[in-house]
């Protein structure tokens, strides 16, 4: 760090000084500042000097060069505390805490604007809309806030009238997701009345002085604040030449960042009409009539009225007449005295704008609060706190408001102390580490003064406030010297007679760890008391302004219904810091201590002394010594090595050793900073940075790799898994088609096992659907079970039948169902002129003809014999015998002793042509062109017999059998196999059935 800046700016780091006294330190400050160098580091702190002018290091050039680097890599800057705190938050996902301190004017409210603009600049890098609106929001929200509740004072242009502790809540990303924003007391009392040279609230210059004509119109308003009692003080003369167009840029960007933070139009026009109310009524004056009193300029009242949504009549009993409830529940009006319309007027003014102000806030946190969050889904919620809240105040005046605000600021104080000095010197004595105790000054003493309970300044205020009867603020004076007087940081003018500068039954002095501050106690009662008569809360909860009506909740309550007395101003100041304290002590602290260099707002001017006194006063010096005695970085042992045990050999994955202790030393002495550190009991302690950055930086280096490993062995093991599932989805697969395949076997095996013994050898039996494996197989198996069947039938035929079986079948696969009936179902005699029933005149004869032709042409079997009808062409008809052997066809003349007319030898018939139709019509083809054409006719056996069939069915038996062989005896499939085309020829309808094989079968 160091060596980033030369050794002309000094030291960038207190904790280099050769000697750590005030004079070194302030000579190094002052060289600093007169270097332009306004941020100095001690440790982690972060010292400022308010420049007074504008300095260029806030760019964007700035915010990159800081931006995820450690302290020391760049000179000190408000971004390095800043980027400290988002990276601690980051990594460590703990929430983070940056406390801005300094007296009035030292620069916090900058300060805390530079650090909320760094890290709206370094989040949110995919500029997602939802995030870069909430980014918008709270940066927006400044300016208004810094309208309604800053004011100039005399020690500051923009003094912060409230106290300010804002969170910025981050999702697991470390983009803000939203915020929120706690106001600590406004200074109320300055609506109505101002130190010399002092302003209001910037809200009512920049109404007066920025608003549009029609605007000022609308609120009744004249453009000149000197009109208005309120801001008479500050509106104008040698102190604020440049101010009016300050007020009225400040007004345009006020309206737009409430619209850009969501307010509605009605919502703002109310911010401005209560605005006008206010000053309206601060104009209001009233005068005594005899017993009565009265507003002297009824048309403010109406004003008034218009712009609070009331009526005018209402305003103005408010104002004149206070509802009191007799103890008969009885009401009654009482009026006030001049005097007490006067206090009235101003308490309601008061309370108007604190109302409008508290709302604001709430309107905001409305917006930027987190929605929709999730933990389980976005991970864990963090947040960064930044406080900005008014510093330790000196007046020529101090009152109640600056008893509280410096009260404030020894909480503060002490909560740095806390946190800085005593927590830390008491780790090292708890961790058994060596070292020399430094002395600080302890501020617990001062803080127990004011809000010890029974005996301290608030206690003892809320007493007097709280007593029956007339207390006034002398006596509870008295109650605090009496009580009091022995506490070294107390004294008043009883005490202290001699001590000129205090006033008798005024003043009392608190010797606050930044100075001592002389109170004056009036009004001390009054404002901690706070009282507001319930007319006016009543009036406002009636107002017809939804908006005003929302501010006054309680003005629904009931004259006559009996409350709790509310707690008083300083009660519930003193709640709500110790709860801030609270809520800043479980998060890491950051701090930034800012320093006013003059009082005259001079960029030149180094005030030694003043610098001196506040150097002082917050501890710097001791600051340092802790710092430089100390130790940068601690860190218990489990968790420092679960961060950089992969920087090691020894411990990553896991080590072998005793203790994670010896772990720790391992990585230590690998990276050889072993004189940097010391040993805790249970903590391990180092003293530079640098040392943690080299770990840092490796472990950085380290990451991607460890990272691509882990991707590795998580790949590979998504792989496995992959494997075996797939693999047992295909075990799963093949067991369940085994059991299918199984299955149905079984089920085949149950229908048809008992085939053989069935009448009908299974014919009858339907087979079972086969899986989809099986369907080739369960073809081929029916098919076998088919042949086994045919077999069975076979089987059983007798021989003598055999020949009529075969012919049948060669019928059957000839003919393809092309003809209805051929004689299927009866008894295929074949030579029917031998057969006495058929034909019982002629049979004898022709049996004697058949003997002399089967010696003289040697046949050996019969084929057909049968009468038969001849058509010639000239369509005349003649009866003839058709005689068919296994050597010829004959045409017989039956009249004539069946002479033979034509014999052809078998071998010629090429094919055989019949119809489908129920004529008996056949023709026998030849290869020598002389067919055959008949009629077939029946014989007497049965006049309805059909031949052509058994003709067909004989012949293809024939020529099958003779083309494969005699010898063979036809098995069934022979039997079933034959078959042969149909092709109609012959007329419409008739089929060729050729015989032979080589021509057609
Ligand atoms: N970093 C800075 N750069 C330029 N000017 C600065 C800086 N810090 C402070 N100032 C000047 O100092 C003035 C006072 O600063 P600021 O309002 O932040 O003080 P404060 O500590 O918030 O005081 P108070 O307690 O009264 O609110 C600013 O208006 C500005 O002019
Ligand atoms: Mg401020």
């Amino acid at each position: 760090m160091a060596e980033l800046e030369g050794l002309e700016f000094g030291k960038s780091d207190f904790v280099l000084l050769d000697e750590v006294t005030m004079e070194q330190f302030m000579e190094n400050l002052k060289l600093r500042f007169e270097k332009g160098r306004i941020y100095t580091f001690i440790g982690e702190v972060v010292v400022s000097v308010n420049p007074y002018r504008e300095m260029d290091i806030y760019g964007k050039e700035v915010v990159e060069a800081y931006r995820g680097r450690e302290l020391y890599e760049n000179p000190p800057h408000l971004f390095s505390v800043a980027d400290a705190a988002y990276k601690t938050m980051k990594r460590r996902a703990k929430d983070t805490c940056i406390v801005i301190s300094g007296e009035s004017g030292a620069g916090k409210t900058e300060a805390s604007k530079y650090i909320m603009q760094y890290i709206a600049a370094i989040t949110n890098p995919s500029q997602r809309a939802e995030v870069e609106s909430v980014k918008n929001v709270l940066l927006k929200s400044n300016c208004v806030l810094e309208a309604f509740g800053n004011a100039k004072t005399n020690r500051n242009n923009n003094s912060s009238r409230f106290g300010k502790y804002m969170d910025i809540n981050f999702n697991f990303n470390g983009d803000p997701t939203g915020g929120h924003i706690n106001n600590y007391l406004l200074e109320k009392s300055r609506v109505v009345q101002q130190q010399g040279g002092e302003r209001n609230f910037h809200s009512f210059y920049q109404l007066l002085r920025g608003g549009s004509e029609e605007m000022l119109q609308s609120l009744f308003l004249q453009r000149d604040p000197s009109f208005y009692i309120y801001t008479r003080e500050g509106a104008g003369g040698f102190f604020f030449p440049q101010t009016s167009s300050e007020d009225r840029s400040a007004h345009k960007a006020v309206l737009t960042a409430l619209k850009v933070i969501g307010f509605r139009a009605q919502e703002i026009d109310s911010i401005y009409m209560i605005l006008g109310a206010i000053l309206h009524l601060g104009n209001l004056e009233f005068a005594t009539d005899g017993e009565s009193v009265r507003v002297t300029a009824p048309q403010a009242v109406e004003n008034i009225a218009i712009l609070t949504s009331t009526t005018a009549a209402d305003v103005s009993k408010a104002l004149l007449f206070r509802t009191v409830a007799t103890g008969g529940g009885e009401v009654i009006d009482k009026g006030h005295s001049e005097q007490e319309a006067n206090y009235g007027r101003d308490a309601f003014s008061k309370a108007l704008y604190e109302r409008l102000f508290s709302w604001i806030v709430s309107r905001i946190n409305a917006v930027i609060e987190v929605k929709d969050y999730n933990p389980v889904l976005h991970g864990k919620n963090t947040v960064i706190g930044v406080l900005d809240i008014y510093g330790f105040e000196i007046f020529d005046n101090n009152s109640f408001e600056q008893f509280c605000i410096n009260y404030c600021n020894e909480k503060l104080h002490q909560l740095f102390i806390e946190l800085i000095l005593r927590q830390e010197q008491e780790e090292y004595d708890r961790e058994g580490i060596p070292w020399q105790h430094i002395d600080y000054c302890n501020n617990q003493i001062i803080v127990d003064l004011v809000e010890q309970p029974h005996r301290g300044i608030i206690s003892i205020l809320d007493e007097a406030c709280l007593g029956v009867g007339k207390v006034t603020d002398v006596m509870c004076l008295e109650s605090m010297d009496s009580k009091l007087g022995q506490h070294p940081h107390y004294t008043s003018r009883k005490l202290s007679p001699t001590d000129k500068s205090l006033e008798f039954q005024r003043h009392f002095r608190i010797r606050h760890y930044a100075g001592d501050v002389t109170y004056s106690v009036e009004g001390f009662l009054e404002k901690n008391k706070d009282p507001l008569f319930q007319d006016f809360k009543r009036l406002m909860f009636n107002s017809t302004n939804p908006v005003l009506s929302e501010m006054w909740p309680e003005g629904r309550l009931d004259i006559t219904e009996v409350t709790k007395r509310p707690l008083t101003a300083a009660t519930l100041f003193k709640n709500s810091i110790v709860a801030l304290v609270d809520k800043l002590a479980c998060k890491d602290p950051y701090y930034v201590r800012c320093i006013k260099p003059n009082e005259v707002k001079s960029p030149m001017l180094f005030d030694d002394a003043r610098c001196r006194h506040q150097v002082a006063y917050l501890g710097l010096l001791e600051n340092v010594r802790v710092r430089r005695a100390g130790f940068a970085y601690r860190q218990p042992y489990n968790r420092f090595l679960q961060r950089y045990k992969m920087t090691c050999e020894y411990t990553w994955p896991n080590h072998l050793m005793e203790s994670d202790r010896e772990a720790v030393e391992a990585i230590v002495k690998q990276h050889d900073f072993h004189d940097d550190v010391e040993y805790g009991h249970t903590k391990l302690f180092v003293r530079t940075p640098r040392s943690l950055f080299t770990l840092e930086q490796e472990r950085a280096a380290l990451i991607p790799i460890l990272v691509l490993f882990l991707q590795k062995v998580w790949r590979g093991a998504l792989a496995r898994m992959r494997c075996r599932r797939i693999r047992a989805i295909y075990r799963i697969m093949s067991c369940f088609r085994r059991y299918k395949v199984k299955a149905h076997f079984w089920e085949v095996e149950r229908r048809l096992g008992g085939v053989r013994t069935m009448a009908d050898y299974g014919r009858s039996v339907q087979w079972p659907a086969a899986p989809a494996a099986l369907a080739h197989f369960h073809a081929i198996t029916q098919q076998l079970y088919h042949r086994w069947w045919a077999r069975q039938v076979v089987k059983n035929i007798p021989p003598s039948d055999m020949a009529e079986v075969r012919a049948k079948v060669a019928a059957l696969s000839a003919l393809q169902g092309e003809r209805p009936t051929w004689g299927c179902g009866r008894v295929w005699e074949r030579d029917y002129l031998s057969h006495v029933s058929d034909s019982p005149q002629t049979s004898a004869h022709f049996v004697q003809v058949s003997k002399e032709l089967k010696n003289k042409d040697q046949f050996s079997t019969i084929l057909f014999s049968g009468f038969v009808r001849k058509v010639n062409r000239f369509n005349k008809s003649t009866d003839r015998a058709l005689f068919i052997t296994d050597k010829h066809v004959y045409k017989l003349e039956p009249r004539k002793h069946f002479r033979v007319l034509k014999k052809i030898p078998l071998d010629n018939v090429t094919g055989l042509s019949v119809t489908s139709g129920a004529d008996q019509m056949l023709v026998l083809h030849t290869s020598s062109k002389d067919d055959i054409l008949v009629c077939l006719q029946r014989g007497e056996l049965c006049p309805n017999q059909d031949r052509v069939g058994e003709v067909l069915g004989t012949l293809s038996d024939h020529f099958t059998r003779s083309n494969t062989g005699a010898a063979v005896e036809p098995g069934p499939t022979q039997l079933l196999s034959t078959s042969c085309s149909v092709t109609p020829l012959w007329y419409q309808c008739a089929t060729i059935l050729p015989l032979r094989s080589n021509t057609c079968v």
